[in-house]
């Protein structure tokens, strides 16, 4: 990678960040297109965020992920919205277009692409989500518009509610949205019946990988499982979808796409994937190897 003066600079914020896969994923794309772009990683406080985002103007930097705990504080500090940002309250992409902050959000297109890319279209199914988070809420507020049905299902109800009323609010009558506590009576009866299984918790993820969202019983060959959690990429609850036969996604393939996407909105070509995928997986596999 060649730095000149030209080199135009995009850059995560957030805090943690140290881990992120993010300038692996990023790098790699714009390395494969040849594309004078690099990608670097700030850990921004909660309290410095609004001079992060004027240092934004001030250095020229051309685009920004941004991740916890900062997708909904930026929000204030953005000049402009696109329309699904502003839908979901949600930042994880701004586009610094000539001086003026540009915020999008990317995960539900990304968890959309990662299920098509398996194969999986969501149009017309009855879709469960677990959870009721900032992953969780991008994503749904993207399914409800195409799922016959979406339930939303959290171990604080009121979360679940809140984030059913507010789609039902923005996208009407066309919203087929419900929200329930999340509990084994009511996983066990609406995943009779469920074509999707959305994990949207953190629940499986390192360090506590031995959990599961939900008991294998409840679990069906004909159902897809998605598990957002990418670390371990092979979760408990996709391990024990796919011994009963089920078809599963895992939450690397949406890190890839939604980077993808923010990857497009930066640099208005379209993003390498494949290359982005193989990048990621490879650090995966790395870090799950212990080197
Ligand atoms: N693959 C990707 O590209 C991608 C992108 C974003 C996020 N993620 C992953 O998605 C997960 C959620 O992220 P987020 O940003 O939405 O986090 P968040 O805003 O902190 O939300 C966490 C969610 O998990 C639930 N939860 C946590 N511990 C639980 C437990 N022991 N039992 C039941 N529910 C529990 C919380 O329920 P309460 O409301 O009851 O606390 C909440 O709904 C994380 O694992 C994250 O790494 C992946």
């Amino acid at each position: 990678m060649k730095i000149s003066g030209r080199t135009k600079v995009c850059a995560l914020i957030g805090d943690p960040v140290e881990h992120s896969l993010s300038p692996i994923i990023q790098n790699a794309a714009f390395r494969s297109l040849d594309l004078d772009y690099v990608y670097v990683v700030f850990n921004v406080k909660s309290g410095d965020l609004r001079e992060a985002v004027y240092g934004v103007k001030a250095l020229g930097i051309c685009g920004l992920n941004v991740t916890m705990p900062h997708k909904t504080a930026i929000i204030p500090y953005l000049d402009e919205l696109d329309e699904t940002a502003r839908k979901t309250g949600s930042v994880n992409t701004v586009l610094n277009n000539n001086g003026r902050l540009i915020g999008y959000t990317t995960d539900g297109v990304g968890a959309l692409n990662a299920l098509k890319h398996a194969g999986v279209d969501p149009s017309g199914k009855r879709i469960v989500i677990l959870g009721a988070g900032g992953a969780s809420r991008s994503i749904s507020f993207t399914l409800a518009e195409h799922a016959s049905e979406l339930v939303i299902l959290n171990r604080t109800f009121s979360k679940a509610k809140a984030l059913k009323d507010a789609i039902r609010k923005t996208l009407g009558e066309r919203a087929k949205v419900r929200a329930l506590p999340l509990s084994d009576e009511n996983l066990s009866v609406e995943l009779a019946d469920a074509d999707i299984l959305i994990n949207a918790t953190s629940v499986g993820m390192k360090p506590n990988e031995n959990e599961t969202p939900v008991k294998q019983i409840y679990l069906r060959g004909d159902l897809v499982v998605f598990d957002l959690v990418y670390e371990p990429l092979e979760t408990r609850l996709l391990r024990e979808a796919k011994s009963i036969g089920a078809k599963v996604v895992d939450g690397l393939s949406m890190l890839v796409h939604q980077g993808a996407a923010s990857f497009e909105i930066w640099t208005g070509v379209k993003a390498p994937v494949n290359v982005m995928m193989k990048a990621a997986l490879e650090v995966i596999q790395r870090r799950e190897g212990g080197v």
